[in-house]
């Protein structure tokens, strides 16, 4: 599956191994597979079923792979997740060292509630390649690809960071749009936004695709800010790191235990920025697939004996982002979670 190569990656990190080609197939194979079996459960109020189907069927397309996989970024850790749990490994054994960071289900209440954004998310990188991010809250800032290094910060103040952003686009406060998640956490955030003439979009859910509407302009999303999951920022910065933009990360800790938890799982700067290659370095892969209509991806449709799905795939190596439209036969396919 892979080829044993030394190179050093665009972003200077020594890397052994390139992913196969088709090694992007198999990842896209594995958020389908999770997106499918969450699928059945979308709108219907059941959020840790769809979860649930979600991990089953991620693990069981995961364990299909030739790799010699560990979870890193996933459901928890051990005690608190049964499956996909930090440090589970996946894959057959064989093939090369992969480090995994996922979630079956991003957005699981939008799953719930038929909101728009759900994802089934899986990334892939050489072992060290991904910050081992606790399950804690992270304060994350990310505009797309093009602009000039540093334009926006978590230094600076929101006025700053949308004057800089403005004048990097040529373009007035009143043009961009800022994506928030709609959290009581982010009041002051909202009113400084919004006193300093920036337009506003609010998501109930769902960072990951959040982030990753700030590169692609289709969206009309500017920037996006704010706090939200950890783990969900790591994603969110092998999408970037892939498709271009600059993203950072700090990790929020509300007691000494998270603190401690942190330390355990390798953080030694408590209140260290991250940057983008710190958050997701080397040669990494991101795939997802739309389980809700979405801005980047359109959501799983479903008929008697079959579905379809959409899927994105990405390299950072390459640069190559690639869609994927699949229609999916259960009456052949009867290995796939398909009654969730
Ligand atoms: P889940 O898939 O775990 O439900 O996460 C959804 C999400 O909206 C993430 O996208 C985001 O990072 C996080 O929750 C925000 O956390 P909170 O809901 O606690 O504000």
């Amino acid at each position: 599956m892979t080829t044993a190569q030394a190179t050093i990656s665009e972003d200077g990190f020594p890397t052994n191994f390139t992913m196969d080609r088709n090694f992007a197939l198999e990842a896209v194979r594995v958020t389908e597979a999770a997106a499918l079996a969450a699928s059945h459960w979308i709108g219907k109020g059941k959020e840790k079923e769809a979860d649930q189907v979600a991990v089953n069927a991620m693990r069981d397309a995961l364990n299909g792979l030739t790799i010699n996989g560990t979870v890193v970024i996933g459901e928890g850790e051990r005690d608190k997740a049964p499956m996909l749990y930090i440090g589970e490994k996946v894959g057959t054994g064989q093939g090369p060292s992969i480090d995994i960071a996922l979630d079956p289900l991003e957005g699981t209440t939008i799953c719930a509630t038929g909101g728009p954004n759900s994802l089934a998310v899986v990334a892939m990188a050489e072992k060290g390649g991904f910050l081992h991010a606790p399950d804690v809250y992270m304060d994350k800032i990310a505009v797309g690809g093009g602009l000039p290094d540093g334009v926006v910060s978590l230094d600076a103040s929101i006025e700053e960071n949308l004057k800089n952003l403005a004048k990097a686009k040529q373009c007035d406060i009143s043009d961009l749009m800022v994506m928030i998640l709609e959290r009581d956490r982010h009041e002051e955030l909202i009113a400084k936004t919004r006193e300093a003439g920036a337009r506003i979009q609010l998501i109930s859910d769902g960072d990951v695709a959040g982030v990753i509407a700030t590169s692609e302009p289709d969206t009309g999303v500017d920037m996006y800010v704010g706090i939200g999951g950890a783990p969900e920022g790591v994603l969110a910065a092998a999408a970037l790191r892939c498709i271009g933009g600059q993203m950072q990360g700090k990790l929020l800790f509300k007691d000494d235990e998270q603190r401690e938890r942190a330390t355990r799982m390798g953080v030694s700067d408590l209140n260290k920025i991250y940057s983008l290659t710190e958050l997701a370095k080397g040669d990494v892969m991101f795939a997802a697939t739309g389980v809700t209509n979405g801005s980047m991806l359109d959501g799983v449709k479903r008929w008697q004996g079959g579905a379809s799905t959409h899927s994105i795939i990405m390299r950072s190596k390459t640069g190559t982002v690639r869609t994927i439209r699949a229609k999916h036969n259960f009456k052949r396919k009867t290995w796939v979670d398909n009654e969730g």
